[in-house]
């Protein structure tokens, strides 16, 4: 239970989502206090009912597109009990999974493996809660807290005060202008809730179906061969502003941008330097696609070719310029970018795979707006207030600007988990060479543990 009165509970540290960023941050609490240092208490609020990893792309033919050991804990710790090696075990299916001989689990059953780990932090979570602000509270002569309050699915506000937050809200849906308006329309759904919204069309006739994807990235490829597989007669478009499906390069050298610490090295470069890094190496993740995947996609293209029943199209160099609602259907005027023409296409839906925004000015710090030196975070990920403000904010997946690509993804989340536990608990930072973790606790345990502050 929280400390403070039993008027005002006062919780350590509140993790705002719990996704994958923040579950790496529990672990990682956890092995602090599990080798006897002191270490905050954490409580999660997480929107959800249940945890559950992009619930509207688990797609039954997709495939994780890390290696397994970059799991939520292998990199700084091998021998922790929450790594996917354990959790195979757990399930009994170790030898099976090395049978089949690769490092890329299929993406539900690595949401399995977070949802293994996350029920074990079931006592600290709260589900099925929103954040939506996130204020000081000055007190009465006590040290200041931050108030959190967040709203449940019936509308009811809850007001939690922390010494500490750490905020991990992973993308929001990034909704093209010209499909603004229409956002409430069924018939238009964001990638992120693509499982969701399909559904009803399942009822109707595949064959009677014309469907648009747009975006040329991992979603659009994904979710245009899951949709040529679930409805195999209905007519679908890929609408795509490039030449061509480009391959995600995950060749060796280029992948080490995403060792933990190639993060020191971008936070060390000018902003200039680091915005070349982000752009030199973007084609590793925005806007490309598996190799293994666009090779299916041309499989499929070619067969077409020989059975003469063309049902999926690959359209580039197009650009949606309008979108209207219609009884039958929603209308796209779509300009091809190479002859400069444009035509007006009829479709049942359409599938905006067209990527996530990530806003480290989030509106439910409007209310600290003036406390905030700069809407950017240290090397710790602790953002930047003005001197006098105690109450400490962490904020993970969303400063790709200064720490890099592996920012948003899952590569880091166990080193980064320790750098802002240790930055937590008050403990010294942990060395940059990272040793593993039972020697890291031995030489921590003998750092100055200053005192808790508030
Ligand atoms: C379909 C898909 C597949 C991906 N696959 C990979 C992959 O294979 N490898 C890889 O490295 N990366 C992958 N990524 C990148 C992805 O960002 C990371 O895998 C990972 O999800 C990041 O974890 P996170 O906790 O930071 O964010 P998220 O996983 O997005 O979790 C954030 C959590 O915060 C909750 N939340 C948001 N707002 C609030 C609020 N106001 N109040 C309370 N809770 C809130 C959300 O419900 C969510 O549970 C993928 C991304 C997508 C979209
Ligand atoms: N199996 C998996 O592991 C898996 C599955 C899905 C996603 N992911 C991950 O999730 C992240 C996001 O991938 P994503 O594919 O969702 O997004 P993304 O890589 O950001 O791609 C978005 C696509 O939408 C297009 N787009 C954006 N705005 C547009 C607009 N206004 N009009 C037309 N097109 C527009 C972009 O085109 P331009 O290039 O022309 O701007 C781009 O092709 C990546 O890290 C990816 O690896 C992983």
């Amino acid at each position: 239970m929280p400390g403070g009165s039993a008027h005002r509970p006062v919780f350590d540290v509140i993790g705002i989502g719990f996704g994958p960023s923040n579950l790496a941050l529990a672990i990682a609490l956890d092995a602090i206090a599990q080798r006897g240092m002191p270490a905050p208490k954490a409580h999660f609020i997480e929107k959800q009912e249940s945890f559950c990893w992009h619930r509207g792309m688990l797609l039954p033919d997709s495939d994780m597109q890390v290696s397994f050991l970059k799991d939520l804990v292998t990199l700084r710790d091998p021998t922790s009990r929450f790594t996917f090696t354990n959790y195979l075990h757990q399930k009994g299916r170790l030898e099976a999974f090395i049978n089949q001989r690769s490092f890329f689990p299929s993406r539900i059953e690595f949401n399995d493996y977070l949802g293994w780990a996350a029920t074990q932090f079931d006592a600290s979570c709260f589900y099925g809660e929103e954040v939506v602000a996130i204020d000081l509270d000055r007190g009465d002569g006590s040290p200041a807290l931050l108030r959190i309050a967040s709203q449940d699915a019936a509308g009811r506000m809850i007001t939690r005060h922390a010494r500490d937050a750490v905020i991990a809200l992973g993308g929001s849906p990034s909704i093209p202008p010209v499909f603004a308006s229409l956002r409430k329309d069924p018939r238009i759904t964001h990638s992120s809730r693509y499982l969701d919204n399909i559904a009803p069309f399942e009822a109707r006739r595949s064959a009677e179906l014309r469907l648009a994807v747009i975006g040329g990235g991992q979603s659009a490829a994904e979710i245009t061969l899951d949709l040529h597989g679930r409805f195999p007669e209905a007519r679908i478009d890929l609408l795509f502003r490039g030449q061509a499906l480009k391959p995600a390069d995950d060749t060796p050298f280029v992948n080490e941008i995403f060792n933990p610490d190639f993060t020191d090295f971008v936070f060390a470069q000018a902003a200039e330097r680091r915005r070349d890094i982000l752009q030199e190496f973007r084609s590793t993740n925005y806007a490309v696609v598996d190799t293994a995947l666009i090779e299916r996609l041309y499989a499929i293209l070619y067969q077409q070719t020989v059975t003469g029943r063309r049902h999926l199209a690959l359209c580039p160099r197009r650009e949606v310029c309008a979108a209207a609602p219609s009884p039958q259907g929603i209308v796209l005027d779509i300009r091809n970018l190479t002859t400069g023409g444009s035509e007006s296409t009829r479709y049942d839906a359409v599938i905006l795979a067209t990527g996530y925004e990530r806003n480290i000015r989030h509106t439910m710090l409007a209310g600290l707006e003036d406390q905030v030196k700069e809407f950017a975070v240290l090397r710790d990920y602790r953002l930047r207030m003005q001197p006098d403000f105690h109450p400490r904010i962490f904020v993970q997946g969303a400063s790709e600007s200064s720490h890099g690509l592996s920012d948003t993804l899952l590569s880091v989340l166990a080193t980064r988990a320790w750098e802002i536990a240790t930055a937590l608990a008050r403990l010294a930072p942990p060395p940059p060479d990272m040793p593993s973790l039972p020697s890291l606790c031995t030489s921590l345990a003998t750092y100055d543990i200053r005192h808790r502050g508030v």
